[in-house]
This record gives structure tokens, C-alpha cells and sequence, in this order.
């Protein structure tokens, strides 16, 4: 049973995008062995783009709409019923919102996904967001994820490039700049890190589709593509072409799957605990 909270005070900071494509990506194993994909995005001023896709069960609704939602997610924990609810919540008000709810309905055994970015004014927000946690559930696991890391294609996150890129975080002697993250490094089950890249838009706007569903469609094409390429010959230039272009964009999610290794297992060790 996994059921996860992806909430910051702040907005535009990649609750949605790791709502709805990295944590599924992250689950596609679950997934195909049978387990659902609940993604229900709580936010009064977006609205779903993902309603048309197979691998993810994915809702958006208005704030006010909410208590239903999390009241059938309690019900899923209290029957220990063997799916994965993601809970994305929007920015600001609206994630403040939802943590009220989830505090008035005294909603216990979430784990919480809380994405930054690299400035350091957000080292208040994932503060903000702790405290609220905190209010609701003393013993929720709460997981730091930095995203949009700044490396290059296939480029492999390492320490030191988190630790020059989130300075608020990590502090900089040579600019005076404390560590913040000591303030709450007791509060964290774990820091996870996501690559800013193209690729989620790609999906998102010209495809259309999630993460998962491209990883899951195209997983074996990939692995096998010198084989499946010799297939494609005998449909013409045009195809093959065609073909060989999308291949590279699910071979982009292919290998952003294998580089998020450290979070998927961070992620099977929250859910081994909350089983
Ligand atoms: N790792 C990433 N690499 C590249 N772009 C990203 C990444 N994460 C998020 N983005 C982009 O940043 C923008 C904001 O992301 P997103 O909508 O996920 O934020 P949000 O926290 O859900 O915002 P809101 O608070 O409005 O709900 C989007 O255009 C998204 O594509
Ligand atoms: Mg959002």
C-alpha cells in the first residue's frame, strides 16, 4: 500500500510534474504487476491534461472537492487496500488547504513529497510545509526532492552538483551562506534528486501522454532496438524515420527511469515501513 502527498506552499516548484510523471514512472514495476495508479491533483486553477491515458487513473479536482478524495483515501488505508494514491497538490493556498483537511480528518499513514527548486527564498516554504506536516502527523515520513537538477544529458547527479546548485540548502563558505538544511535534516526520511529536462514537457504537450505509459509502452523496444530497428526497414523511409524519432524520446524516459534508482529505492523503503 502506498499512498503519498505531494505538497510545498509554493508554487510552480514540480508537485504536478512529480505527481504525475515522475512517481508513477517511478511505480511502472507495481504497475506491471497489476497494482492501480490513483493521481488525483487537488488545485483550483489547473485543470487535467492526462485524463486520456491507460497506465494511471488520474483525476483533477477543485479544492472543495477534496474531502470526498481524501476520505476514500483514508477508507484505502484503513482497509489496507493494495493501490498507490498520489495526492498532488497545487501551490500555496491550495496545498495549505488540503494539509487542513487532511489535519481535520486526522488522515494518518501518508508519506509526503515535498519538491524544491535551487532558490534559496524557498528554504521558507519547505520549512512552512514541515511545520504543517508536522501538525498532522508527528511520525509521517517526509521526503526532500531537488528538482530540476542542472546537469546535462545522461549526466549522472552527484553530490557536489547538488551542493553547489542548492546553496540555501547546502550553505557556501566563500559566500558566508549557512546550511540550512540542518534546521530540518532530522524531519527527512530522505533527499532525492530529479535532472531538468525537456522531456516531461515533450510528454506532456506534444505527446500527450505520462511518463509511465511511455515507459511502459516502449521498455522492451528500447532494450531490444537493435532487433526491432530491422523490423522497422520494411515500412519505408518515411516510417522508419518516424520510427526511429520517437524511439529517442522513450529512450530518454528509459534512461531517466534507470538514473532515478536512488529514489525508486528510497521510495520502496517508505512503503516496506507504511505497509
Ligand atoms: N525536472 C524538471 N525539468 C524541467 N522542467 C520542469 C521540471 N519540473 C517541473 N518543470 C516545469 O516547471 C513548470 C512547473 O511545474 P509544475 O506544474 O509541475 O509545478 P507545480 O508545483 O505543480 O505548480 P502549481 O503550484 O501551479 O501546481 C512546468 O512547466 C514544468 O514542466
Ligand atoms: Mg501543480
Amino acid at each position: 500500500m502506498t499512498n503519498l502527498a505531494v505538497v510545498n506552499t509554493k508554487g510552480g516548484v514540480g508537485k504536478t510534474t512529480i505527481g504525475s510523471m515522475i512517481l508513477p514512472l517511478l511505480f511502472a514495476e507495481e504497475r506491471r504487476k497489476g497494482k492501480s495508479i490513483r493521481v488525483y491533483e487537488i488545485d483550483d486553477n489547473n485543470k487535467s491534461i492526462f485524463a486520456e491515458n491507460s497506465v494511471i487513473d488520474f483525476q483533477t479536482i477543485k479544492v472543495k472537492e477534496a474531502e470526498d478524495i481524501l476520505d476514500m483515501v483514508q477508507m484505502d488505508i484503513d482497509m489496507a487496500e493494495n493501490v498507490i494514491n498520489i495526492i498532488d497538490c497545487g501551490g500555496g493556498n491550495d496545498t495549505v488547504a488540503v494539509l487542513n483537511y487532511i489535519k481535520e480528518i486526522k488522515l494518518q499513514g501518508l508519506a509526503y513529497v515535498i519538491p524544491t527548486n535551487d532558490d534559496i527564498e524557498q528554504l521558507n516554504n519547505i520549512k512552512q510545509t514541515i511545520n504543517l506536516i508536522r501538525s498532522i502527523d508527528k511520525n509521517a515520513k517526509i521526503v526532500l526532492v531537488l528538482n530540476r537538477v542542472a546537469v546535462s544529458e545522461n549526466q549522472k547527479i552527484t553530490d557536489d552538483i547538488l551542493k553547489r546548485q542548492f546553496i540555501g540548502l547546502y550553505g557556501d563558505d566563500s559566500l558566508g551562506i549557512d546550511r540550512g538544511l540542518d534546521e530540518f535534516k532530522k524531519e527527512l526520511a530522505g533527499i532525492a534528486a530529479i535532472p531538468n529536462t525537456p522531456i516531461f514537457g515533450i510528454l506532456k504537450n506534444l505527446k500527450k501522454t505520462t511518463a509511465a505509459d511511455r515507459y511502459l509502452e516502449e521498455y522492451r523496444t528500447v532494450d531490444n532496438i537493435t532487433e526491432v530497428r530491422k523490423g522497422w526497414i520494411s515500412d519505408g523511409k518515411e516510417e522508419y524515420l518516424k520510427r526511429m524519432k520517437e524511439y529517442r524520446i522513450s529512450k530518454k524516459v528509459v534512461d531517466l527511469y534507470d538514473n532515478l534508482e536512488d529514489f525508486r529505492n528510497l521510495l520502496k523503503g517508505l512503503t516496506n515501513e507504511t505497509k
